[in-house]
């Protein structure tokens, strides 16, 4: 089930921190992705910022005042069942009352009164956020289960250097669009590996393909954004690494393996999304090869086989999946895939065609596994990432339920 804001209910708290104006470029930007705000702020907030911006970029009316309405209580409840609520930017003052259980506000009150998962978002100057009163409120607000998403460090509205910047939307989304989604891979370990690998002929020169790692990388961004852990082991791609994730970089097949064989023990979930070299030069010269040298032939040798060796050794509780990257026989080929590297799933790709496979953002795979074959259309590679994720979560539960049978 792709994750998205689309017809999220979400409810975003502001308070009195200059930061309060980042927040607008947030509810306008969930606004466009579909989601349903309510902001509300408080006193101090409406210094910063009016209502009539959030109105007017959340197209929903804003509330403050906890007696204005009468007896008119809609909006709390509409808080109160919400998907999230997110305080941003959350001030020492906020934070403090809420670990408190103060109410004398309406932010305060309906962020007691709601069931929705909770994220605060600390803005303030970098003396306030270390101060031992500050940290053990925001200590409190984690035990009673509000996810804090931690200040940047960086130079602040009073010129001072520090930690306490309201992160901005870039890495806040991930975090969100986590908190939104069904969750359906929470729990698990994901592996991913992605990007292409290096084999070096001297210091200059190194043998490699034109893989990018944007499969690779979307596969370790949703299965983040659907609650799995994930670790992503990657070749030299310019992809940054996504939010969540915790990404190993390496160079050679030889490095993948080793990063690899490393975290495999751990993940109950592999997905080899990575273009190993076949080969690797059997000299690495350690002195850059000269013109002189021209005529110079290069002798190659077998990488190792990483996802052979996988699925060699994994268990009954792993699911491997492999891609197979083709230019004819695609069924036959990762039919044979499969079978030889004793996979669970393989994604196979064609990589002669410009909107597919290396470099592209779009792309189109076959899943085949060992309940048949599914041809999924051409969409970006998140969308794909998805969809494959959509069938690991299947094969996940059809295995669970087979295991309650027996
Ligand atoms: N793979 C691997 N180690 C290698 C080569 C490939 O782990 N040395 C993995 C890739 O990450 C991918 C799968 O094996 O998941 C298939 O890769 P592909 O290049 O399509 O196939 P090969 O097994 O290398 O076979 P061939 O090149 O003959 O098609």
């Amino acid at each position: 089930m792709p994750t998205s804001f689309a017809g999220k209910r979400i409810v975003i708290g502001i308070t009195g921190s200059i930061a309060a104006f980042k927040v607008a470029g947030w509810v306008s930007t969930l606004a466009k992705e579909e989601a349903r705000v309510t902001v509300i702020m408080t006193d101090s907030a409406m210094r910063f910022v009016t209502p009539l911006t959030f109105a007017s970029l959340s197209g929903e009316k804003v509330y403050s005042d906890m007696f204005a309405d009468g007896p008119d209580i809609s909006h709390i409840n509409l808080a109160m069942d919400a998907d999230l609520f997110i305080i941003a930017p959350a001030t020492a003052h906020t934070i403090a009352k809420l670990a408190h259980g103060l109410a004398d506000n309406l932010l305060c009150a309906t962020a007691l009164a709601t069931r929705a998962k909770m994220i605060v978002c600390p803005a303030m100057n970098s003396r306030m956020y270390s101060h031992p009163a500050t940290q053990a409120n925001i200590a409190k607000l984690k035990e009673l289960n509000y996810q804090i998403i931690e200040p940047a460090c960086g130079m602040m509205a009073c010129k001072d250097e520090g930690q306490g910047r309201l992160p901005g939307w870039e890495q806040v989304q991930e975090i969100f669009l986590r908190s939104v989604s069904a969750g359906d891979l929470s729990g698990q370990r994901v592996l991913v590996s992605a990007g292409p690998t290096r084999e070096h002929i001297d210091p200059a020169r190194f043998i490699s393909n034109r893989s990018s790692g944007k499969m690779g990388y979307a596969l370790a961004r949703t299965a983040y954004r659907r609650g799995a852990d994930v670790t992503l082991i990657s070749g030299p791609t310019h992809l940054p690494c996504p939010e969540g994730v915790k990404r190993v970089s390496v160079q050679t097949a030889e490095d993948m393996r080793t990063a690899v064989m490393e975290h495999f023990p751990q993940a109950t979930v592999i997905i080899k999304a990575a273009a190993v070299s076949d080969f690797r030069p059997e000299t690495k010269y350690t002195d850059k090869v000269k013109k002189e040298q021209a005529g110079l032939s290069l002798g190659l040798i077998a990488n190792p086989d990483i996802l052979q060796e996988l699925g060699e050794r994994k268990n009954a509780q792993q699911l491997l999946v492999g891609f197979a990257a083709e230019s004819s026989d695609f069924l036959s080929e990762g039919k044979r895939k499969l079978q030889k590297k004793n996979l669970d799933l393989i994604a196979v790709n064609d990589i002669t065609r410009e909107d597919r496979g290396f470099e592209a953002d779009t792309n189109q795979i076959t899943l085949i596994d060992h309940q048949g074959v599914i041809e999924l259309p051409l969409v970006s590679k998140e969308r794909t990432a998805d969809l494959l994720l959509d069938r690991i979560v299947t094969l996940l539960q059809t295995r669970r339920e087979s295991h309650y049978l027996q």
